[in-house]
């Protein structure tokens, strides 16, 4: 054979491979296009999309009364993470030792890195809060930790109605249970005070993690100021408090978007952004696997809440000093209703590779094994009697190839690798954060 007949054939053969293998890319994204469109409550790629974290008045549901300024999400910011107003704390020697960000630590998605989060009454952080454990100077029944997972602070934009139950916010889904309100939980009489779901579950978690915020302690901290800018219009009598902060913190929450997932970039555009195999797990995300018919956001949440029979993390054998806590009944907890119980919140699933632990009860500890769940379908909580499941959970019949795709869709595709951008680089204490216990001072090289 002649040279150039030999380098003709091999030159073809590498444009044919190449070819081909564009060729099935444009198949599988004018396929994924298809399918979100069909998917999307706009019928357009775009209803996915999320606005840029500056873009204020593009950031969906706003309260009228707090609307998102550049002044509020600063402060916000510092506020979430600040260790010096953790001051009413069950013993003395844990003042400013904790905040916010000891159960929602940026560098996994905002959260706890344990199954349990633990702020007053918790020790150490390790790399990423996997090493808070109890101050033995505690008795279990003081520690601040929740009977449910912690849900990560991110793309609240899209959450009007806070809380694996949802009892948060006067509106969106809490429209029509007014006549429960501080009836099974005495905290959402809040939702009186007709105030948006952030706004109102902030100024309740500044409660109940044992935070203080007054005139004499913003003073001491150097807040002042800032609060004076960011709230001009509210009178200096109810400027400094637990309230404001509230607003300051929900402002900055709305900025958490994470608009620099691949995902994102691929609806905004961008071909090259998802790998094949995302690609094809995606298409499987939005037709066969179904998750679309409950995941539909944005974000992949919904306001709707839904049971799909995963276990409690009392019966996962996890440290809660009372079983059967009231969030065991998910929805019903609040509004009391017996078809509500043991629906949760269909809840957001970008940047969830770092959580460790995933569904309320923390009862998955990879995403493979809840997409390997869903494919099987066989409810884990003999307290759920499949009457009560949704009918949208149902075998799948996912190949193992298949589930591989649909995970690396969920671990990779919807992960924002950048979210530290949302971490302040300093608070105005100048203590650590988001610890500032000796041990987690020292574990985070903290000084
Ligand atoms: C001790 C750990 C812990 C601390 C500290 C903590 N959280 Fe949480 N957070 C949780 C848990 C647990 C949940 C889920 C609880 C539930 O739904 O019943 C949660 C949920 C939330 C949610 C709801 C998210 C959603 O998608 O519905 C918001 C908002 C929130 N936290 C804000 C805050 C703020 C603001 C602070 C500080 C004032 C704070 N958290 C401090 C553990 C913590
Ligand atoms: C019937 C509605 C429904 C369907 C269908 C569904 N989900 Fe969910 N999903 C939920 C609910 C509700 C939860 C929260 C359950 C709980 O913790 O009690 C959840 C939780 C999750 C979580 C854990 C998130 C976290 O923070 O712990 C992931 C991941 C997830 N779903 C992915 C998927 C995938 C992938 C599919 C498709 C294979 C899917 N879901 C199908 C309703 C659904």
């Amino acid at each position: 054979m002649k040279i150039t007949t030999f380098l003709f054939i091999v030159l073809a053969t590498i444009f044919y491979y190449s070819c081909n293998k564009d060729a099935k890319t444009e198949l599988l994204d004018s396929k994924l296009e298809d399918l979100v469109k069909s998917r999307s409550k706009s019928g357009t790629l775009g209803y996915y999309a999320m606005p840029s974290s500056n873009n204020y008045s593009a950031l969906p549901n706003q309260d009228p009364k707090n609307p998102v300024t550049q002044e509020k999400v600063e402060l916000g910011k510092m506020l979430f993470f600040e260790t010096g107003i953790g001051m009413s704390p069950k013993k003395s020697e844990s003042q400013a030792t904790y905040s916010c960000g000891s159960c929602h630590i940026p560098e996994i998605g905002f959260t706890a890195g344990r199954f349990q989060g633990i702020a007053d009454g918790g020790i150490g952080f390790g790399s990423h809060g996997e090493a808070r454990t109890i101050n033995p100077s505690y008795d279990v029944t003081e520690v601040d930790a929740q009977g449910a997972r912690p849900l990560p602070v991110i793309n609240l934009a899209y959450v009007r109605n806070p809380l694996w139950n949802g009892a948060f916010g006067s509106y969106g889904m809490n429209e029509g249970t007014e006549s429960v309100w501080g009836i099974g939980d005495s905290l959402t009489l809040i939702n009186k005070e007709k105030r948006e779901g952030l706004e109102a579950a902030i100024t309740r978690a500044l409660i109940v993690h044992r935070q203080v915020v007054d005139k004499h302690l913003m003073d001491k901290l150097g807040y002042t100021k800032l609060f004076d800018e960011a709230f001009p219009d509210v009178d200096p009598s109810e400027r400094y408090t637990l309230q404001i902060a509230s607003h300051a913190i929900a402002s900055y929450f709305r900025t958490i978007l994470t608009n620099e997932a691949p995902f994102q970039d691929w609806i905004k555009g961008d071909r090259n952004a998802m790998s094949d195999v995302q690609k094809r797990g995606a298409i499987l995300f939005f037709d066969k696997a179904g998750c679309i018919n409950c995941h539909n956001s944005p974000s992949f949440n919904n306001q709707r809440f839904s049971a799909v029979g995963v276990k409690d993390l009392d019966q996962n054998g996890y440290l809660v000093y009372k079983t059967n806590d009231g969030r065991n009944k998910g929805r019903a907890g609040f509004t009391l209703k017996d078809e509500d119980l043991y629906k949760f919140k269909v809840p957001e699933l970008y940047n969830l590779k770092h959580a460790g632990f995933y569904f309320h009860g923390a009862s998955k500890k990879s995403l493979r094994d809840v997409v390997q769940y869903f494919n099987e379908a066989v409810p884990e909580n003999p307290n759920v009697k499949s009457e009560r499941l949704d009918p949208q959970f149902r075998p799948l019949n996912l190949t193992e190839t298949e589930i591989n795709e649909l995970t690396e869709f969920l671990e990779n595709g919807l992960y924002d690798p950048n979210l530290i951008r949302y971490k302040p680089t300093k608070i105005l204490s100048g203590n650590c954060f988001p610890n500032n216990d000796k041990k987690s001072k020292s574990e985070m090289g903290c000084n």
